[in-house]
């Protein structure tokens, strides 16, 4: 049955990796998560298996996002989500770490747990933990009837399908998506307008067609993976909603290509990692339009200023950005918090275009499994 269910060529469609063949679902796969849970008649979202009331949602103080991997970096994108759109102070916290602490929790908390698989040992030991503990625990999961879906109290499914990559894509987008659905909803048993909402839904409903422009960007990439298969090391640099998304591209890069990569906020780079900066290390800029954009844009003078490749994720047809970097990849123009969700696509794609170069096994990466379930 597994070999049937499983990574048979025939799945791959006309794709010659599993991985390139999720990255292209994600117009449907984010469809899928919107699918029936937006109510623009009260400028909200619903979730069947949530199983918290108004009134309980009202009572949460606050919320512990917790998990592994890929699905760590979309729970810091939620912790900006949930205190924009809810004003809930939120939490992040490896699984592997969270499990062994003791941290005071009040009776308000929730502790969220993020994964794709369902079956993270870390995670689901977390999960055990804070409900031994007596706190409402809920999970945003992708694999129906996994360990945590069964165990967690209430939860939100992606409905991405099978991701079968060992480095996660769509699973990302997704857990982004349903965060921001989340955000929505708890803002709006809070302060949040119903103008407010109703633009929320709106922009959440163009996601999908925002996405398949996205993919556009696939030449682009192809281009600059080209120029920069070779580096040994690469700095990935955002602010704000994009900082998590620089840790979720250096982790691509590192994967499924071998590649040393890191992430960081791009103003802490002047704390350490610019001494790596020389001709041979270029740095991947996430610098769309929005509230930081001059600040990232001297950040990025300050790499040139030291001799470093840029390559700049940037909005169509910014000339300032095109000025100072050495390679653009354009991405259409969406509200801040959902940059994280476009800027993504271009930084898997690019760590998917340098594995191939580098000769490496996409699918299956060395040393990595695709479910990790032990501690
Ligand atoms: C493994 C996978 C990653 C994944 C992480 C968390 O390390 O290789 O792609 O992000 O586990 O997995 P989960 O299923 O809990 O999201």
């Amino acid at each position: 049955i597994k070999s049937f269910l499983g990574d048979g060529d025939a799945e791959k469609g006309a794709f010659p990796h599993f991985m390139l063949k999720e990255i292209y679902e994600q117009p449907e796969t984010l469809a899928n998560a919107m699918r029936g849970r937006l109510d623009s008649d009260n400028a909200t979202a619903h979730f069947g298996g949530l199983n918290l009331g108004a009134q309980q949602l009202r009572q949460i103080d606050r919320v512990v996002m917790t998990a592994c991997g890929t699905s760590y970096h979309a729970a810091l994108v939620g912790e900006y989500l949930f205190e924009e759109f809810a004003r809930v102070p939120v939490e992040v916290e490896y699984a592997s770490e969270l499990r062994y602490r003791n941290p005071p929790m009040d009776r308000n908390t929730v502790v969220l747990a993020l994964t794709q698989s369902g079956e993270t040992a870390d995670t689901l030991a977390a999960l055990r933990e804070s409900k031994r503990m007596g706190h409402t625990t809920l999970a945003i999961c992708n694999a129906v009837g996994s360990s945590i879906a069964r165990e967690t109290d209430g939860g939100v499914y992606l409905h991405a399908g099978p991701e079968i990559g060992v480095a996660s894509t769509k699973a990302f987008t997704s857990q982004v998506a349903v965060l921001a659905m989340l955000a929505l909803y708890l803002g709006r048993t809070r302060h949040l307008s119903s103008t407010q909402g109703q633009r929320i839904i709106a922009e959440l409903q163009a996601l999908p067609d925002v996405i398949r422009k996205t993919l556009e960007c696939h030449d682009q990439v192809k281009r600059v993976a080209a120029k920069y298969a070779d580096a040994k090391n690469v700095l990935y640099l955002g602010r704000q909603y994009l900082y998590p998304v620089a840790l979720e591209g250096a982790l691509k890069l590192k994967e499924i290509s071998y590649i040393h990569a890191e992430g960081y906020p791009a103003a802490e780079m002047k704390h350490g990692p610019i001494a790596l900066v020389d001709e041979s290390t270029p740095s991947v800029f996430l610098v769309p339009r929005g509230n930081v954009f001059d600040k990232v844009m001297s950040n990025m003078q300050e790499i040139k200023a030291r001799g470093g490749p840029v390559i700049a994720i940037a909005s169509p047809g910014d000339h300032e950005v095109a000025a100072v970097a050495d390679d653009v990849i354009e991405i259409p123009d969406v509200p801040e918090y959902l940059q994280p969700i476009v800027t993504a696509i271009p930084l898997q794609l690019l760590a998917y275009e340098i594995a191939l170069l580098c000769g490496c096994d996409v699918d299956k990466p060395r040393n990595l499994a695709k479910s990790v379930t032990v501690e």
